[in-house]
């Protein structure tokens, strides 16, 4: 896929870094190689290129995000029965991209492309790529080491923001995707997809959609634990749950970065706890603001997990890096579920 030139140009590079995926082929240089989109600045796909949205979505420093998948001709996707989880053929493509609406309130308001990542699954491995678009968006151009972009928007409460959104190297790619072997696919399990997407005429369910291509053999069944945590009119206990899951668990669960730390908050997870619930943490110090346990039902302000949402220091901050901005909506969420708990007495400081 990429020429022997530039690849004996990066290799010596790669040995310097000393890191496992330079090793590997970095694909084309441009994100127009691979012919996905018919237009960047408006994140049109070409035909085949499928767009999808979850019902609980990673927050990301206020980004906008689109997601599309490619599969090659003829094959399927097949779904995980324990887990819901999509399992995808080899050739399969998933692409996220970034952007940034100029103000928040408005969904039509002019957005900058930032970033594209892809997954690819080649050879029963799921390979990382990341592109960075030029101001225009007309095209975007490989970058292995990540970068940092100044951004500016308008918040949900009208005011101006300037950060330095990060977008993550190669490397930091297994931060969040590693599992206990190889990169991870997270997004796609069936009740993250079992919701409306335009098409083009009018809202249809994703998986309905994914069955009429052929994609999917039979329309999957699954509870609805997931909600938008953005969701007023849903329960308060399935809109925390569903954006831990969302936000969190990728780490805290078993395998995920965070694993040692026994704070494990994937959607499926009963164990109270596991869940936090007067759950003295791991590491001390710091990162606990002088609060005893994780959740402390019944009063966030004796949460240590409230604690850390509400930082953006690092070393405190959750999640961790790339993400810098602490994501106010879903504080609020995670307040008054913690607030909702029934009160119950944990181990004082
Ligand atoms: C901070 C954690 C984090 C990092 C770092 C990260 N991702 Fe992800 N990524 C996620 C989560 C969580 C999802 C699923 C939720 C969503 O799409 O909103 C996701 C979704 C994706 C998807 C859509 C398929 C899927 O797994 O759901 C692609 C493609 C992707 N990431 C590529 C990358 C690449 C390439 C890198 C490294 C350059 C990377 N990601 C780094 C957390 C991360
Ligand atoms: C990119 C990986 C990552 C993500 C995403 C992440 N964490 Fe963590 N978290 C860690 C790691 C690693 C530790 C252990 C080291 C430490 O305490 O800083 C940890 C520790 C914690 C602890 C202390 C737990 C204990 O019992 O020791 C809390 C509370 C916590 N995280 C909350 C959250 C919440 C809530 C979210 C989502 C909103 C989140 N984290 C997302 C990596 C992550």
């Amino acid at each position: 896929m990429i020429s022997p030139r530039l690849g004996s140009l990066l290799a010596p590079l790669c040995v310097a870094l000393g890191t496992i995926s330079c090793a590997e082929d970095p694909g084309p240089q441009r994100l127009s190689e691979w012919g996905i989109f018919a237009d960047g600045a408006t994140q049109t796909a070409v035909e085949g290129l499928v767009e999808y949205e979850l019902r609980a979505p990673l927050f990301s420093d206020y980004s906008s995000k689109h997601r599309f998948i490619r599969l090659p001709p003829g094959e399927t996707i097949t779904v995980e029965d324990a887990t819901g989880r999509l399992l995808f053929p080899e050739g399969t493509l998933i692409v996220k991209t970034f952007g940034f609406h100029e103000d928040l309130r408005d969904p039509s308001s002019p957005e900058r492309i930032v970033e594209t990542r892809l997954l690819e699954r080649r050879d029963g491995r799921w390979l990382p790529y990341v592109y960075l678009w030029d101001e225009t968006a007309s095209d975007a151009t490989s970058t292995r080491i990540g970068a940092r972009v100044p951004v500016t928007f308008t918040d949900l409460d009208g005011e101006e923001r300037t950060f330095s959104y990060r977008v993550p190297s190669v490397t930091q790619c297994g931060n969040c995707h590693g599992g206990r072997d190889d990169i991870e696919i997270l997004g796609p399990r069936v009740e993250q997809l079992d919701r409306d997407h335009d098409y083009g005429s009018g809202p249809e369910n994703q998986l309905e959609h994914l069955v009429s291509m052929g994609w999917l053999a039979a329309m999957p069944t699954g509870s609805r634990t997931f909600v938008d945590p953005a969701d007023e009119t849903a329960p308060i206990d399935a809109r925390a749950r569903s954006y831990l899951h969302a936000n969190c668990a990728h780490c805290h669960r078993d395998g995920g970065a965070a694993d040692q730390s026994g704070l494990w908050l994937d959607i499926d997870e009963t164990g109270e706890s596991r869940l936090g619930f007067c759950k003295i943490p791991a590491a001390a110090g710091r990162g606990t603001g002088g609060r005893s346990v994780d959740i402390w039902p019944g009063d966030p302000d004796r949460s240590i997990l409230m604690f850390r949402v509400e930082s953006d220091e690092p070393g405190i901050k959750m999640p961790e890096l790339p993400a810098v901005l602490v994501h106010d909506e879903g504080v609020e969420v995670l307040r008054a579920w913690i607030a909702s708990l029934p009160p119950r007495e944990c181990a004082a400081p």
